[in-house]
């Protein structure tokens, strides 16, 4: 299979249209280069059909990017999508609102995701329904611990990664809304396991990050006080479902000694691993752990 980075960054981007933290203004005086949000592509390469994963507001810029750099075939039908299938880890506005911008599809969007993510994109943030009056769209439930086939080659298996509410539900329910997924390549053996909103790490977790050829995993904050201490948010790291990178118990060390290889991806603009040169790029880069950016492709 091969794997498609399109966007490395958190929701908001990099640079965020209203940001002047230090990370955002090296992208505007050119000493860093920008990055869309958080989104992946995965092709099944016996058929060369290609999954999206999480559909970012930025996807129209994207799917330009994998034209311009030939992943498509040229001479596929006019106006087609250039997906057989989009899999979302959760219901936030980041990961989803690229949805609504594919309302030009010619046949039905293909979509799989948790019953609560669908219930939340129904009656909260109501892009499937919207789209319902558009393109149209075809369902399919992901469960945490069953596997589904996606094509002859690649198969997916979800499971629980965070119980982080979206903003615009009211609940105080605690369940899971956000998923990882482990993906197959039953051609090759290899596997990928996609992490983007990792609120904790155990046993269990590291273990499927053990067993897996690449993982691509949260990168969001540096530290748990990162947007509070900006004075740019209210919430910490942790309240937001994203553990951060650095302490003790932070995912750096956490990862230390996992062999598989490493990929921060869902990097946010305030995360001064974004900065070149910076010495807590420096500490990610010497403790062996890739800084995801636009256009990475891996293949396993
Ligand atoms: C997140 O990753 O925590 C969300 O996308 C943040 C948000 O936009 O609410
Ligand atoms: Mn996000
Ligand atoms: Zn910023």
């Amino acid at each position: 299979m091969l794997i498609r980075i399109l966007g490395a960054a958190a929701g908001g981007g990099y640079p965020q249209w209203n940001c002047h933290c230090n990370g955002c203004e090296t992208v505007r005086d050119g000493t860093a280069k920008p990055l869309t949000q958080s989104s992946i592509a995965v092709q099944s390469e016996e058929d060369g059909s290609w999954f999206l994963i999480n559909a970012s507001p930025d996807i129209r810029q994207q799917i330009e990017a994998m034209r311009g750099e030939g992943c498509f075939n040229l001479h596929s039908g006019n106006r087609s999508l250039p997906f057989a299938g989009i899999l979302l880890t959760d219901a936030e506005i980041d990961h989803t609102t690229g949805l609504i911008l594919l309302r030009e599809s010619t046949a039905p969007l293909n979509i799989y995701s948790t019953a609560t993510v669908k219930h939340a994109l129904t009656s909260g943030y109501g892009i499937l329904s919207t789209l319902q009056n558009y393109c149209g769209v075809n369902w399919a439930p992901i469960t945490p611990g069953e596997i589904i086939q996606l094509t002859d080659e690649l198969e997916v298996e979800a499971f629980a990664l965070s119980t982080k509410v979206p903003k615009y539900i009211q609940s105080t329910e605690v369940e899971v809304w956000g998923i990882g997924l482990t993906i197959r390549d039953t051609t090759t053996n290899a596997t990928l396991t996609y992490a983007p909103g990792m609120g904790s790490l155990n046993t269990d977790l590291r273990k499927r990050f053990e067993n897996s050829d690449c993982i691509l995993i949260d990168g969001t904050f540096w530290t748990n006080d990162e947007l509070p201490k900006l004075g740019i948010g209210a919430r910490t790291a942790q309240q937001m479902g994203h553990l951060p990178l650095s302490g003790d118990d932070g995912t750096l060390s956490q990862l230390a000694n996992i062999t598989t290889r490493k990929i921060f991806v869902h990097i946010n603009n305030t995360n001064p691993i974004l900065i070149s040169n910076s010495p807590e790029r420096q500490t990610v880069e010497n403790t062996g752990v890739e800084i995801g950016y636009d256009g990475l492709t891996i293949k396993l």
